[in-house]
């Protein structure tokens, strides 16, 4: 039985990471072998990459440079960890995928959809995630969270807010072309109320799953 695949998405500080965590551990509860994973990351050579994009030294990186560079880093999670784990039946979370992409670099970035998708389809060997799971916060919650935590930004997190405005524009654009894949759920509100919401969109697929 081939594996069950989801992918996280959002803004910085959206929440998805502690999501993630908690989605795990409930999987981990029913004994359900589970891979977690996070892009650009999760492999040695993604992991490397990861260390160049997010560097805040490499203020000259053109934007054609960071799309390659994400999309290698994608191409190697993908035949080392993704499609191992999912042919072994596992339940695979990834942190960001193919979607932050097209928000980031084909809406933020304004490098051009149709590019971007085709790109995508090449580092996934057309791999899509049975389900996303988008985690929807307005920005200025978002940029809330993180004065509050006073973490210090990335090369991403560095952007201006039009990027980011931009960037939620991709999310809704993507979520409206595909809404059997993409769940929208509202960000807002007690940690445990946005775990439910997560609990109601996963639990279906995973039961349609065991079932098989
Ligand atoms: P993270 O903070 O969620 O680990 O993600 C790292 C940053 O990289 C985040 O600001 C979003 C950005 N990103 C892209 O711009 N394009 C991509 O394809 C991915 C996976 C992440």
């Amino acid at each position: 039985m081939q594996g069950l695949f989801f992918t996280f998405e959002g803004v910085d500080f959206c929440g998805k990471s502690t999501q993630i965590k908690r989605l795990v551990q409930r999987l981990e509860h029913q004994d359900i072998p589970v891979l977690l994973v996070r892009e650009p990351g999760g492999t040695d050579i993604s992991e490397a990459i990861r260390e160049i994009l997010l560097d805040t030294k490499n203020t000259s990186m053109h934007a054609r440079t960071e799309l390659l560079l994400y999309t290698a880093a994608r191409a190697q999670i993908v035949a080392e960890k993704i499609v191992p784990a999912l042919a072994a039946s596992m339940v695979v979370i990834c942190d960001r995928f193919i979607d932050s992409t097209t928000a980031y670099q084909g809406y933020g970035r304004e490098l051009g959809l149709a590019f971007v998708q085709k790109i995508n389809e090449f580092a996934t060997q057309s791999l899509k995630p049975d389900a996303t799971i988008w985690i929807d916060i307005p920005l200025d919650v978002a940029e809330a969270r993180r004065k509050q935590f006073s973490l210090k930004k990335d090369r991403l997190e560095g952007e201006a807010r039009s990027f980011r405005e931009r960037v939620v524009a991709g999310y809704q654009m993507l979520a409206d072309a595909e809404p059997d894949r993409i769940h929208i759920i509202d960000g807002n509100g007690p940690i445990e109320d946005v775990e439910e919401r997560v609990w109601q969109v996963v639990s279906p697929l995973l039961t349609r799953w065991q079932d098989q």
